[in-house]
Order: C-alpha cells, then structure tokens, then sequence
C-alpha cells in the first residue's frame, strides 16, 4: 500500500497527515481531522453534500483524493461561524427554516457561499440553479432559496457597514 504525506490548511490550521494515496479527501477530512460536518450521502459526487471550498472555489470533496489537496486551503462547514457568532448563511438557514433533518446542510451552506461570492445578489431562478447539485429530500427547497437570498441581503449589507 502506497503511503503519502500532505499538508494542507484546512479552516485557517496548517495539517501534516500521512495517508493511504486511494484515500478520498471527504474520508481524510472527516476520518484524519475529525470534521464530521461534511457529510456523506452518495459519495460519487451526485448529492453534494460532501461540498467543501477548495481553494475558494465549491467542490464535491468525494470526488477528489486526499493527496490532491496538499498545499492546498480547504474551508468546511466547522469554518464558518467564528467565535460563536453564526455567519449570515447559517443565521438566514435558522430564521427561514431551510433545514429540517439537516444532512443536506453543511454541503448546501458551502455551495452557497461559493455561490454568493459569484453572484452576490442573485434572483431566486439563479439561486435555484446554483444549488442543482446538491439535492435535499426533506424541504422542497423553498425554505432554502429564501435562507439563501436573506443571506445574501445580510452579506451586502455587512460589507456596506
Ligand atoms: S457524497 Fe459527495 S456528492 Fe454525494
Ligand atoms: S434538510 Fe433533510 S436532506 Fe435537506
């Protein structure tokens, strides 16, 4: 079995980890680093729950191997809040309701945050079709365009401060 060494910062901390080379990101993530946050539904990269930033851009953590994201900066959902104050994706999912189980969740926040710093003030069509990848079976998604675009309007709001 072939052994690799990374390192990798991950939500702002440097990691150093040795690794079989088959092993996925979204297994090293949750398994090395204990950052379960990422869930696992299909891992084949068709419910996105797994979605992580990855050197700021919104990627399926399953369908990339650990050994790809040396020297890499990775944002999971345990990165968004800081200091025990919810980011205003998170505020916006719990004042609208966006969740019900909430294994949907970490993946649906990550895209989304990718998805606002492209298109910070997106229509709900546009936030319908920035989320296609990651499936949710509880909500219907409606709670979840509405918690997407209070966010959106908090975030434009807070730069404007
Ligand atoms: S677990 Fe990665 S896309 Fe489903
Ligand atoms: S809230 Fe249950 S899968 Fe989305």
């Amino acid at each position: 079995m072939t052994r690799h060494i990374i390192t990798v910062t991950v939500n702002g901390t440097l990691y150093t980890r040795e690794m079989d080379a088959r092993k996925l990101l979204s297994d090293f993530i949750r398994e090395d680093l204990g950052l379960t946050g990422t869930h696992l539904g299909c891992e084949h990269g068709q419910c996105g729950t797994c979605t992580i930033l990855f050197n700021g851009v919104s990627m399926k953590s399953c369908l990339l191997l650990a050994t790809q994201a040396d020297g890499a900066k990775i944002m999971t959902v345990e990165g968004l809040a800081k200091d025990g104050v919810l980011h205003p994706l998170q505020e916006s999912f719990w004042e609208h309701h966006g969740l019900q189980c909430g294994f949907c969740t970490p993946g649906m926040l990550m895209n989304a945050l990718y998805f606002l710093t492209v298109n910070p003030r997106p229509t709900d069509l546009e936030i319908r079709r920035g989320i296609a990848g990651n499936l949710c079976r509880c909500t219907g998604y409606v709670n979840i365009v509405k918690a997407i675009k209070a966010a959106a309007e908090k975030m434009a709001q807070n730069k404007g401060a």
